[in-house]
């Protein structure tokens, strides 16, 4: 049966105490709401619904590339309210599957369940047993037959101890969802109009009601403070470590690791404590990243050595590579195989050449080095007159001694020697040696000043 989905996100999430609407708070680096509309991708509904109402254009600026049909909810009137401005765009014969904003775990598998267990009833519900119910919605039953939900502040003492609870998430028929909706009303504690209410509606008209359950309750927990935040950041994170574990990933310690995005690995790689990869990543096999490490957008070839406390963001580098400790590689950096960089070494827009090194306190920016050449330490690019950006090339062989400026443009040829200390702004050609330093001279008369 084609289906289609609603998915509540109008609320404004009051104790998140935030300006950002609670559905757009991230876990794993990307807004709440963003993983439950990856799930459903995956379902093949016909049209994903979001109704909206706090933080609109917040909402409409991060969620713009996904396919959705936005429905607006003014006044945020409850549950049942914020499904019936879906409604004008529900077909009769079409399922409708309801799902709520703040609950960004649910599993894919958990909802192919729901949606199975609806072809045999009219309506089917995902309920969950908690051992502290507090706050949510009861699933009454006579028999095993469900009859209703109660929510907790309308529930009687005896409700109370009911255990089976309401995820918010439940499909059932367009024709009959429109019905009940139309026949709500706010006749309860919180004077809202409550989904829940259709449960009841639907078991006095005999239609069959099943239940169906999550693999696990962290599925369906639903985020409302930075507590909870927290805490299925966390439930996030371990899974996501378990799962890079078993494709052959060696994590230090698997509490001490965050992926906000996609990691693509090979296999014997190992990760040591409190690295941190955000956006697209790929580390290939045998590479070992140090603890500390923040790695964005970034590749990272086979048998790479990342020492501790680097920087890596939007660069590449290539099989056999030394970085680091301390070395911040940013946009545009490119190593190629068997390169090294040494502690506190920055390349901006950078080609370090094959076998070439930068090992010790370096900036080298808008830089092409060619193979087997030597930056000695603290070697600078001077590639900015505070206007324009110019760029320097440092060709195979050469090397150049430590302490030295080379302003851009620059080129150092084939083969080429830098004297320590030099600042060179003419063109070094290949083979030659270039000293552009004072000259030392050494004064034997010469007498320290004494206290007056
Ligand atoms: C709701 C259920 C409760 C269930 C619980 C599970 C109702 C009446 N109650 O309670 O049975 O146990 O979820 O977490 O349905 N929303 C809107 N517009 C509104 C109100 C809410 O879009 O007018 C959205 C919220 O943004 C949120 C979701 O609906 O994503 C659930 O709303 P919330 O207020 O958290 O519902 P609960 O009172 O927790
Ligand atoms: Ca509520």
């Amino acid at each position: 049966m084609a289906f289609s989905v609603v998915v509540l996100a109008a609320g404004k999430g009051t104790r998140m105490k935030s300006s950002l609407p609670k559905v757009l708070h991230p876990i794993g680096g990307k807004p709440m709401v963003q993983h439950i509309i990856d799930t459903v991708n995956k379902l093949g509904a016909t049209n994903i619904h979001l109704v909206y109402g706090h933080g609109r254009e917040q909402l409409q600026n991060k969620l713009s590339h996904n396919d959705l049909s936005w429905c607006l909810q003014d006044k945020q009137l409850g549950t049942g309210h914020a499904v019936q401005q879906a409604a004008p765009y529900i077909q009769d014969n079409e399922d409708v599957l309801i799902l709520v904003g703040d609950a960004p775990l649910i599993k894919e598998s958990t909802l192919q369940q729901l949606i199975a267990v609806k072809k045999d009833a009219d309506l089917a519900l995902l309920t969950v047993e908690l051992d502290d119910p507090t706050g949510m919605g009861r699933i009454i039953r006579q028999g095993a037959q469900v009859t209703a939900i109660v929510e907790h502040k309308d529930a009687s003492e005896q409700q109370h101890q009911i255990k089976e609870t309401n995820t918010g998430m439940m499909i059932m028929g367009g024709k009959d969802l429109k019905r009940w909706l139309s026949a709500l009303n706010n006749n309860n504690a919180q004077g809202e109009f409550y989904l829940t209410d259709v449960i009841e509606m639907a078991a006095k008209e005999g239609k069959s009601i099943h239940a169906s359950q999550p693999s696990s309750a962290i599925e369906v927990e639903g985020i409302n403070n930075r507590v909870q935040l927290a805490s299925i950041e966390r439930a996030y994170q371990d899974e996501q470590a378990k799962a890079l574990m078993m494709r052959g990933v060696s994590l230090l310690d698997p509490a001490r690791f965050d992926l906000r995005g996609e990691l693509e690995v090979g296999q014997d790689i190992t990760i040591d404590v409190n690295v941190i990869v955000e956006g697209k990543v790929k580390i290939g096999s045998n590479t070992t990243i140090g603890a500390n490490c923040i790695l964005i957008d970034c590749e990272i070839a086979e048998n790479a050595v990342i020492h501790a406390n680097c920087i890596i963001e939007q660069a590449k580098v290539g099989e056999h590579c030394s970085v680091g400790p301390y070395a911040r590689l940013r946009p545009g950096t490119v190593m190629k195989e068997k390169s090294r960089v040494g502690n506190f070494v920055e390349m901006k827009k950078t080609t370090l050449g094959k076998g070439s090194k930068a090992n010790h306190l370096s900036y080298l920016g808008d830089t092409e080095v060619g193979e087997g050449a030597n930056i000695g330490a603290g070697t600078i690019t001077c590639n900015y007159d505070g206007v324009n950006k110019f760029k320097t090339v440092i060709k195979d062989g050469a090397f150049i001694g430590s302490n030295s400026s080379l302003v851009a443009p620059a080129i150092i040829g084939v083969n080429a020697t830098v004297g320590a200390g030099s600042t060179i702004t003419k063109e070094v050609g290949d083979n030659e040696l270039s000293i552009a330093r004072g000259k030392q001279r050494n004064l034997n008369s010469w007498q320290r000043p004494v206290k007056k």
